[in-house]
């Protein structure tokens, strides 16, 4: 039985193209047996009709605040209590404000004033909108309150534009929802997120970064190395599951963006380091990836071609900007606590010790990478966490348990 048989959630549709989506989120949700009950704003029914939701839903959907009709049925006090969770999809930049300053001029935003139910929010929309500091500083208000948000991706919007605002894709949206909802018995751990208002890191932003940087040769190639983003990934949902705002900056990886988290997607450490910077501020920031430490000079604008009887190409390479260098530097926008990696393959402590000296962090969490232990693109790590205040070896562990002790320390340190 699926871990959503029998919950019920209270999805209210805003208006933002990304709505198209909502028929399948719905199709997905009914498939695991979970009750869904639509509130379709005016705007939301200029994207998806009334008719397409209730024929998904086999209910109800509402829409008018002073409907009679609506009232009759269900009284909107009674309408916002009656589900497990309020979803709010695709969360416009409009519907975040109005919750965020405590308006109810509609239904959908009586029932979020209303409701005592917790509230999952799956922004979308443009990217310029979503950067904007209005915006964040409602989604950093929004977060304080505990309510939880997925999303929002990164990628090419309706707008013709490139960047964050894209609403997460149904599956994750679905992750999220039941990481919410199943009982605690069903969840990971690390992915558990807490009712807000008792989160550690409630109102707290971080940043991480995670997986390997791309660096090209040329259009078709690149210097990469073998970091899977595993446990960098695991430690942006172990922050937001301790109820902390979460943009990861990840390079190309293959493991899948975590729920709650707001995900920017790069492939040069250049481009990690314009991420992280634009970030900026917040209080937390942990460096996972594995950035390359040097990029070819000039990457041909080409392919390069082989030509039968001439040298090998030679390859000029420049070092690449120091990414946890560059965050841990002094300045008023220096995060609170900033938290490194040291990857060795020999005189682990003493060059784990020296890098954190080096690079200016507070904390490095240092491993041991050398082939034989299959830490490097495995699912376990063995760690030694240096401080200011000495070193604590933790035993080998799940990257996932790795990332919730994390989370945990950097709670208790902010606290
Ligand atoms: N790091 C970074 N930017 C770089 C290189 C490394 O942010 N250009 C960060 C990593 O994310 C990690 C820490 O620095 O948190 C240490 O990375 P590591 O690869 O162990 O060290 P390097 O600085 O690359 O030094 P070396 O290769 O000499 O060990």
């Amino acid at each position: 039985m699926s871990d959503l048989a029998g919950k019920r959630v209270l999805l209210i549709v805003p208006g933002g193209i990304a709505a198209f989506k909502i028929p399948e989120l719905i199709r997905l949700l009914r498939g695991r047996d979970c009750g869904v009950t639509c509130v379709l704003t005016q705007s939301g029914a200029q994207f998806v009709t009334k008719l397409t939701l209730q024929a998904l839903t086999e209910t109800t959907v509402y829409s008018d605040l002073f409907s009679l009709t609506d009232e009759n049925e269900m009284g909107h006090i009674q309408l916002s209590r009656s589900a497990d969770l309020v979803v709010v999809a695709p969360a416009t930049a409009n519907i975040l404000a109005k919750m965020a300053a405590g308006i109810g001029d509609d239904l959908a935003t009586t029932l979020l004033l209303a409701t005592d139910k917790p509230v999952l929010a799956a922004p979308a929309m443009n990217v310029r909108m979503w950067l904007h500091a209005a915006t964040q500083a409602n989604m950093a208000l929004l977060a304080a309150r505990g309510v939880e948000v997925v999303g929002p991706d990164d990628g090419a919007m309706a707008c013709n534009e490139y960047g964050p605002g894209r609403m997460s894709e149904p599956p994750a949206i679905v992750a999220a929802i039941e990481a919410l909802l199943a009982p605690p018995h069903a969840l990971d751990g690390a992915h558990a997120p807490l009712a807000g208002r008792h989160a550690p890191l409630a109102g707290k932003h971080a940043i991480v970064t995670s997986g390997p940087t791309h660096e090209p040769i040329d259009p078709v190639r690149y210097i990469a190395n073998r970091s899977s983003g595993r446990q960098g990934h695991a430690i942006a949902a172990s922050l937001a599951a301790l109820g902390a705002r979460v943009t990861l900056v990840s390079g190309p990886v293959s493991v899948p963006d975590p729920p709650g988290v707001t995900v920017l997607h790069i492939e040069s450490a250049r481009q990690m380091l314009a991420a992280c910077q634009d970030a900026l501020p917040a209080e937390i920031a942990v460096c996972a990836a594995a950035v390359a430490d040097w990029r070819v000079a000039i990457a041909a604008s080409g392919k390069i071609k082989k030509t039968p009887g001439a040298a090998s190409p030679t390859l000029e390479l420049v070092p690449n900007p120091d990414i946890l260098a560059t965050l841990s530097a002094p300045g008023p926008r220096r995060p609170h606590l900033v938290v490194g990696f040291a990857a060795e393959t020999d005189d682990l402590m003493a060059n784990a010790q020296a890098k954190r000296t080096r690079k200016g962090c507070n904390w490095i969490v240092a491993n041991d990478v050398s082939p034989e232990t299959g830490i490097m693109g495995g699912a376990e790590n063995a760690v030694h966490l240096i401080t200011a205040d000495g070193v604590e070896d933790w035993p080998r562990l799940a990257k996932d348990e790795v990332a919730r002790r994390l989370a945990t320390r950097i709670a208790e340190a902010l606290a």
